[in-house]
């Protein structure tokens, strides 16, 4: 779906917003809390990276409880999504590129095996939504209907980690424990775990000046536009009050992200509960961004 045109496009994002609807993500909520409580339940008492403990098993888990893949195997999610996103590296090796095959060989089998027995035992969720679609007729063939299910497990995930451990980068140093829906798009628009998305222009065409000719591909930089000061004041201000209209962390257009309000309501969530439960949550080591560009976010976060 990310790398499609219309129509073949509009026809699968259809399917899957089918599915994805307001109804389903908000009936999400109470999920997302047990699972923050959990976790928190078993922070240690000794300083401890936030990424392993909270940001990365929060988002895994309620991607792979709303699709409807068992929760146990949320440890080889995340492995293959990880080997498999490590391809949008730039000067990516051999052996990243075998290691994402691999991945890719692996995640298809256990869905394929999975869709398999999921369709004699249908349940409420969008895995059975989308298999339902796919058995309709000719809307989702069966491998559309995998590399779906992995683009949702993967994109369901990855930009949510780093989204919540860069917010608390940022937030822990400062005052603001109120987590309102304008703080949340503040936390977006400051530290996008996501910098660049391309485009290919249809034809040649005139951007403020800038002559882009027909099939030349364009990198959209998405936090250098959330940072342009002719559209948030004092950009590099990290301020929850501000009245901001929009921000491009989602993208825009056509691809929209699917998943914004899902991700809103687990930052959203998850941010409270955690300055509610951990007061005097500190960060216990500077934190050091990853040197890469397909995600913008932190080797790791120490805190106690
Ligand atoms: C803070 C978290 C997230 C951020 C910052 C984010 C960001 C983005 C961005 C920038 C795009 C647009 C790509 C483009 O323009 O080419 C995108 C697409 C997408 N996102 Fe997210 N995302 C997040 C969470 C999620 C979640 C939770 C899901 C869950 C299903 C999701 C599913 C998708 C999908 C399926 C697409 C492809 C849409 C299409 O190609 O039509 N994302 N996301």
């Amino acid at each position: 779906m990310l790398e499609l045109e219309p129509p073949r496009h509009s026809r699968l994002r259809g399917l899957v917003l089918r599915a994805f609807t307001g109804r389903k993500v908000a009936a999400m909520a109470p999920e997302i809390s047990a699972t923050c409580h959990r976790l928190i339940d078993a922070f240690p008492d000794h300083p401890f990276d936030f990424l392993d403990t909270f940001a990365r098993p929060l988002p895994v888990h309620v991607i792979a409880t709303l699709l409807g893949v068992p929760t146990d195997r949320c440890d080889d999610l995340l492995r293959w999504s990880n080997a498999m996103v490590a391809m949008y590296q730039s000067g990516r090796s051999y052996e990243t590129e075998l290691a994402a095959n691999q991945a890719t060989v692996d995640f298809t089998a256990f869905l394929d095996s999975y869709i398999t027995y999921r369709r004699a035992h249908p349940r409420e969720d969008l895995l059975s939504d989308l298999i339902a679609a796919e058995e309709a007729g000719e809307k989702l063939t069966g491998e559309e209907l995998i590399s779906t299910c992995i683009l949702l497990l993967n994109a369901g995930h990855e930009a949510t980690v780093h989204t919540l451990g860069n917010a608390i980068k940022t937030l822990l140093p400062l005052t603001f424990r109120d987590v309102t829906p304008a703080l949340v798009e503040e936390v977006l628009r400051y530290d996008p775990p996501l910098h660049i998305f391309t485009r290919h222009a249809y034809k040649d065409i005139d951007c403020f000046g800038l002559e882009i000719k027909k099939g030349q591909e364009v990198a959209c930089v998405l936090a250098a536009a959330n940072r342009d000061p002719a559209f948030a004041e004092n950009p590099n201000r990290f301020d929850p009050t501000r009245k901001l209209s929009q921000h491009q962390s989602f993208g825009s257009g056509l691809h929209f992200c699917v998943g914004a309000p899902l991700a809103r309501l687990e930052i959203s969530i998850g941010l409270q509960i955690l300055f509610d439960r951990c007061p005097n949550l500190q960060i216990s080591e500077a934190p050091r961004y990853a040197d890469t560009y397909h995600f913008h976010g932190l080797t790791q976060l120490m805190v106690r």
